[in-house]
């Protein structure tokens, strides 16, 4: 619920205290943020570039996709290793949080933290703001300063999204923890040649660990593996969630995928990595 994050966050334009009206948040300034239908609310007000948001269709095959439990094995462990480093109540804010599924299992094991689903596409809010009963919902760009209030944080969830380490550091408590999820450079090997999907640069986990590095030590870190068979037809939502469908042709998609053999192995390979902030120098 909106309502039961707001003393985590801030007024975007002045930093000022939010409160819940109808349909809206309003700051003691004044400015004002509404509510959409469906539950999230729209801090990202004006032009901000929405570039990088995930489309209706990709979110769409997002949610299909999880929903079949493929990916399950990985929230689980990012649910183990919050609940491992969490300090005891607080919230979890959950930046690029897409449909909210990773947000939500780690709100299923801290039952008593509250979650903030952060991400600057719409349609992926519109899910998020119900994907658990303790999640408050907002657009915004992770690439701005966050409408967090500073110290406020116990877990920065980034599962797959930016990174933006000065704003991540600011908003961490002390003792909580950041928690980055990136693909292994062998996710979805068997797919990439075939599909002629976008690779994973294999220096990905050293970039984050650098990118993140003057302002966090690493505290921890995971592979995972998950071996999968997949029909044609989940190989096509699998493909139409990543980074690639901003850049393949459907009905070419579609052609490779029908020369594949069925069940097609697949094999998800994921690197967790936890920081812990480094006191201010
Ligand atoms: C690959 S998806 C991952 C979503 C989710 N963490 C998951 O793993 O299911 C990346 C998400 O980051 C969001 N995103 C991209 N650029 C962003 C930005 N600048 N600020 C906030 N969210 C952003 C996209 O809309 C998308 O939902
Ligand atoms: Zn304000």
């Amino acid at each position: 619920m909106l309502a039961d994050v707001l003393r985590y966050l801030r007024c975007p334009v002045c930093a000022g205290d939010l409160s819940a009206e109808e349909r809206a948040l309003r700051c003691t300034s004044g400015h004002t943020f509404d509510v959409a239908r469906q539950g999230y609310a729209g801090l990202l007000t004006g032009n901000a570039s929405t570039g990088t948001a995930d489309t209706a269709a990709m979110v769409a095959a997002r949610a299909d996709f999880l929903d079949g439990g493929h990916f399950a094995p990985l929230a689980e462990l990012v649910a183990e290793r919050a609940a491992a480093r969490a300090p005891d109540e607080g919230c979890v804010l959950d930046a690029g949080a897409g449909t909210g599924y990773y947000l939500g299992t780690v709100l299923d094991r801290l039952t008593g933290h509250q979650g903030v689903a952060l991400d600057i596409s719409k349609h992926a809010l519109r899910r998020a703001a119900r994907a658990h009963p303790r999640i408050g919902a907002l657009t915004w760009d992770v690439w701005r300063p966050l409408p967090v209030r500073t110290g406020a944080v116990s877990v920065l969830l980034d599962v797959f999204a930016p990174r933006n380490a000065p704003e991540f550091h600011r908003v961490l408590r002390p003792d909580g923890v950041l928690i980055v999820v990136t693909p292994a450079a062998h996710h979805l090997a068997e797919l990439v040649g075939p599909l002629e999907l976008l690779t994973v640069d294999p220096r990905k986990a050293e970039r984050v660990a650098d990118a993140v590095g003057e302002r966090f030590t690493p505290s921890g870190s995971r592979s995972l593996e998950l071996p999968m068979r997949l029909t044609h037809k989940e190989v096509a939502v699998l493909a139409a969630m990543g980074p690639s469908a901003w850049h393949t042709d459907e009905a070419a998609l579609r052609a490779r995928i029908a020369a594949l053999p069925e069940p097609v192995p697949v094999t998800a390979a994921f690197e967790m990595r936890d920081f812990d902030a480094r006191p201010e120098s």
